[in-house]
């Protein structure tokens, strides 16, 4: 059994042994998984993370099948245990899974399915976001080609943002001087980072810029977005010179980014973040396929 669960799990070895073999498919290698069968089981809304996979599954010669929630037997009272079991005679091996439920793939994991089975994280809850992270560490390394010393400020809603946790559990197992800066509605001490509460002192010198989405899906309470316009949006006005800007996406226009920002050759590489993600996709599923991860 062999999975991505979190970053947490990952030594720094296999992390470069991803970001290089990203790099490799970047650069046109080519595999053939013709045989292998991999499922996108999406509980949760998403556009990068499952298109990017399932051409990542393409580019890799196998076969993705989108799994419809609400065309499935889960419809019917079928259990997710019983989903994959019945997958798994099928013949799908493979499963990529995004949920709100934090511990759904720790208990999936424990579980003797029909046959072996892999388990990749395409985002829990609040708290991981590991292929995320891994793209996000591609492109910052092929724009500044190391982050060790180099100041990366996220901004926005901390509290709620898995990017934001998987991206600081990976920065600082390469020596970033990571910052967080947030109203106090969003602020959440994490292990690695330090908080500035004031963007502007956050964003002096800054050599990686990393916005976040107020993800109301997850507020347990309504927000003055004004406020957080006013305070913590940024634009072509705070933007610190020389530095990159980057989003996982979705983007709310003129929310934490000013469209005149996001649209203006600052704003690129956010698309490059997008395009890393297929890359390290077809990383991650050709490491898991064969066998190296734990
Ligand atoms: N960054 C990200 O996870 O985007 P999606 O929700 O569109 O997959």
């Amino acid at each position: 059994m062999r999975h991505l669960d979190t970053i947490e799990n990952l030594t720094t070895v296999e992390i470069e042994e991803l970001i290089d073999s990203a790099s490799s498919f970047k650069s046109g290698r080519y595999a053939n998984y013709s045989t292998k069968h991999v499922a996108l089981m999406f509980f949760e809304n998403s556009t990068r993370t499952r298109f990017s996979f399932e051409c990542a599954i393409n580019r890799l010669g196998a076969h993705p099948y989108i799994f419809d929630i609400s065309k499935s037997s889960n419809q019917k009272g079928e259990t997710i245990k019983d989903t994959i079991n019945n997958l798994c005679a099928i013949g799908i091996n493979t499963f990529v899974i995004r949920t709100k439920e934090e511990d759904l793939i720790d208990k999936l994991k424990q579980i003797d399915f029909y046959k072996p089975v892999h388990f990749i994280n395409a985002g829990k809850g609040k708290s991981s976001h590991p292929t995320q992270a891994l793209l996000d560490y591609f492109t910052m390394l092929e724009k500044i080609k190391t982050v060790k010393n180099k100041k990366v400020v996220i901004i926005g809603d901390i509290k709620h943002s898995r990017v934001a946790k998987s991206n600081i559990a990976l920065l600082k197992k390469f020596g970033a001087n990571i910052i967080t800066t947030a109203p106090e509605y969003f602020k959440e001490d994490i292990n690695g980072a330090f908080f500035e509460p004031d963007l502007k002192k956050a964003l002096d010198g800054a050599d990686v810029v990393m916005a976040l989405r107020i993800q109301n899906e997850r507020l347990d309470e309504a927000i003055s977005k004004e406020d957080f316009i006013k305070n913590y949006s940024l634009n072509m006005e705070n933007f610190p010179k020389n530095a990159i800007l980057m989003h996982p996406g979705p983007v709310n226009r003129d929310v934490e980014i000013s469209s005149e920002l996001l649209d203006s050759k600052i704003g690129i590489t956010i698309l490059n973040q997008a395009e890393n993600g297929v890359y390290i996709r077809m990383a991650v599923i050709d490491k898991i396929l064969k066998g190296q991860l734990k």
